[in-house]
C-alpha cells in the first residue's frame, strides 16, 4: 500500500476545501489501483470536508491538536473534538509547528498519546534544518526528535503509526531530498522505532517521505518498498500536481500488482 497525505495547510478556506476536497476524490476515480488518501483542511472544514469524504476512497485527518484532554485551553482543539467530526489521522510536529509555535517534543509526545487514546492515527513529522545537515547532525536531531515523540507510549499490534521524514530545507523549496539520503533516514527511522519498541513494530510503521514532493519526483519515492508514501504541501493544494502524484503512486501499484 502507499499512502498520500496532502497537508492543505492554511492555504484554503471551508468552500475552497470542499471544492478541493472533490477534486482530490476524482483524482482517484475510474483507476484499478489507488493509493490511501488523507485529506488535511484547516480545523474549520473539516466538518464541510467529511461530508465530502464519507464513503470515498478517502479518509480525513487534522493538521494538529491540543496534547490536552480538555479544560481551560482557549483557542485549542482536542483530540475528542476531531473524533467526534469524524478525523481519523492527525499530523503531529510538523516543523512549522515547532519552529514558529515553540511545540516541544514533550508536548507532541502527550498529542501522540491523545491520539491513540482516541484511535486516531498519528503522523509524527520529523527532519533536520539545512545547518543541522551541514553540521552533520541530521540523525542525531530526526532521533531525538522521534524518541522524545515516541516517549510514554505503547504501540499496541492494531496502532497505525506514520512517520513522515520531512527535511525542513525540502519543505516549500522546490528541492526535494536525494532518494539515497531518503532512504537512509527512513530505514535510520524503523531503526529508532526498534529501539524504543520492537522489531515487530519497526515493521509495522509506514514511513513517509515530505518536502516539495511533485508530480516530476513522485514516482522515485513511492518506487521504493521503504518508502511507504508522501507528505505533500503544496502540490496537494494544485489538482493539477497532485493529479500526477497520484498517477505516480497508481503506476506503481499497478505494477507490482499481481496479474
Ligand atoms: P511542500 O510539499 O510544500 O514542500 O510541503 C511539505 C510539507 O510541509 C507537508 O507537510
Amino acid at each position: 500500500m502507499k499512502t498520500i497525505v496532502a497537508n492543505w495547510k492554511m492555504n484554503v478556506g471551508v468552500r475552497e476545501s470542499v471544492a478541493l476536497a472533490r477534486g482530490t476524490l476524482l483524482t482517484v476515480r475510474g483507476r484499478k489501483m489507488i493509493p490511501e488518501l488523507i485529506v488535511c483542511p484547516p480545523f474549520v472544514a473539516l466538518g464541510e470536508v467529511k461530508k465530502v469524504v464519507a464513503r470515498s476512497a478517502a479518509s480525513l485527518g487534522a493538521q494538529n491538536m491540543s496534547s490536552e484532554d480538555s479544560g481551560a485551553f482557549t483557542g485549542e482543539i482536542s483530540a475528542r473534538m476531531l473524533q467526534e467530526l469524524g478525523v481519523s489521522s492527525v499530523i503531529l510536529g510538523h516543523s512549522e509547528r515547532r519552529a514558529l509555535f515553540g511545540e516541544t517534543d514533550e508536548q507532541i509526545a502527550k498529542k501522540v498519546q491523545q491520539a491513540f487514546a482516541h484511535q486516531m492515527t498519528p503522523i509524527v513529522c520529523v527532519g533536520e534544518s539545512t545547518e543541522e545537515r551541514d553540521a552533520g547532525t541530521a540523525r542525531e536531531v530526526v532521533r531525538n526528535q522521534l524518541a522524545g515523540a515516541l516517549s510514554n507510549t505503547r504501540l499496541r499490534g492494531s496502532d497505525t503509526l506514520f512517520v513522515a521524514y520531512e527535511p525542513i530545507w525540502a519543505i516549500g523549496t522546490g528541492r526535494s531530498a536525494e532518494i539515497g539520503d531518503v532512504l537512509e533516514m527512513h530505514a535510520f527511522i524503523r531503526s529508532i522505532v526498534s529501539e524504543v519498541f520492537s522489531d515487530a513494530s519497526a515493521k509495522q510503521i509506514r514511513v513517509l517521505y515530505g518536502g516539495s514532493v511533485n508530480g516530476d519526483n513522485a514516482y522515485q519515492f513511492f518506487r521504493e518498498e521503504e518508502v511507504d508514501g508522501v507528505l505533500v504541501g503544496g502540490a496537494s493544494v494544485k489538482l493539477n500536481q497532485f493529479r500526477e502524484i497520484v498517477d505516480a503512486a497508481a503506476e506503481v501499484l499497478e505494477a507490482q500488482s499481481p496479474i
